[in-house]
């Protein structure tokens, strides 16, 4: 059986778009493969999160996971800096990673744009913590997205250079699992592109949103004044309405949308109150789970303590015969 590793970033709420793209094909993946899915605590620090959100956006991570398939029975979840393992493994792979390939790195020189105020040694280092989470556990494949490509290539680079270095075959060269077509992308709600957190306020559908906020999102959502002429082509933003009804509506309420539109009686208020409406349906039971899971404390618990024995069992072995290799071994 393969393994896989993925770090999911403990930065704020998951959307719609994060539970129908990434996340419905870990939950695949973890019916066919050894998973391992951590929170990436440690990575967060490179931002300085306040030591209150930290705590709590990793709770709510776990717990909108957990709601939305997450199996702990079939894969292992665990808290990054629960296993602090990847600490000793990360500052080992620092000693063979090369300062200029480092800054080099497009996320590097993209967040010195963004925090000028706060180039810390953690930004710099952010591939090396990465690549260690995946060596941890001598990962065959990482379900990334396009904007973590590189650092997959740097966590090949850095585990064949030490294979090279200690002449030997320890570290797998981990693969980029790709969802080609599997991965449906989900529009936001301002007209434009991708739904995501940064993208502004009100673009996104939170999973943990109350119904009220999640209606009065849809219903501010970018319109265009309506079609002209029959059978007119849809501008971006009515395009993405329709796509986002498509995904949570039946297929008689789609059709009726499309018709009105093609004959110029739509009423785009008519359709968002439709969107809405289903849209609340569609993820009523990850909100009913979500809320459950959010009181239930003792579970969250058992859950973190099972992952984090499974996990430091595959970590303490690895770093246990990576100190080996480098000749950091009992007299
Ligand atoms: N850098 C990833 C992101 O921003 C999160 C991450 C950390 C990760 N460690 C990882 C992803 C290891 C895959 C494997 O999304």
């Amino acid at each position: 059986m393969e393994t896989v590793v993925s770090g999911i970033r403990s930065t704020g709420n998951l959307h719609l778009g994060n539970y129908l793209g990434a996340i419905k094909n870990f939950v695949k993946m973890q019916n066919e493969n050894n998973c391992y899915f951590f929170i990436a605590d440690y990575h967060s620090l490179t931002t300085h999160p306040h030591p209150a959100d930290l705590h709590s956006n990793v709770k709510q991570v776990l717990v909108e996971y957990l709601a939305c398939g997450i199996d702990p029975e079939k894969c292992t979840i665990y808290v990054q800096s629960d296993v602090p393992q990847v600490a000793e493994l990360y500052l080992l792979l620092n000693m063979n990673a090369y300062v200029g390939e480092l800054q080099r790195c497009t996320s590097f020189k993209d967040k010195i744009r963004k925090q000028p105020d706060n180039v810390n040694a953690g930004l710099l280092t952010y591939p090396s913590l990465m690549a260690a989470d995946i060596l941890l556990h001598k990962a065959h494949k990482v379900p990334v997205g396009k904007d973590q490509e590189q650092h997959l290539e740097m966590t090949r680079t850095f585990g064949n250079r030490f294979n090279r270095i200690y002449e030997t075959e320890y570290f797998p060269e981990p693969q980029a699992f790709n969802f080609g077509t599997a991965l449906v992308k989900i529009p936001g709600l301002d007209g434009s592109g991708k739904m995501g957190k940064s993208e502004g306020e009100g673009n996104a559908i939170f999973l943990a949103d109350d119904p009220k906020v999640m209606t009065k999102k849809i219903m501010r959502a970018k319109t265009d004044s309506g079609p002209e002429k029959p059978n007119q082509e849809k501008p971006e933003e009515i395009v993405n309405l329709f796509t986002l009804l498509k995904t949570v509506s039946t297929d008689d309420t789609v059709q009726h949308f499309e018709d009105v539109y093609n004959d110029c009686s739509i009423r785009y208020g008519d359709l968002k109150k439709q969107l809405a409406e289903d849209m609340v349906k569609f993820l009523a039971p990850v909100k009913e789970k979500i809320d459950e899971l959010s009181s239930d404390d003792k579970y969250i618990q058992k859950v973190l303590q099972e992952g984090k024995e499974k996990a430091l069992e595959s970590a303490i072995k690895t770093v246990k015969e990576v100190r080996e290799i480098i000749g950091i071994k009992p007299f």
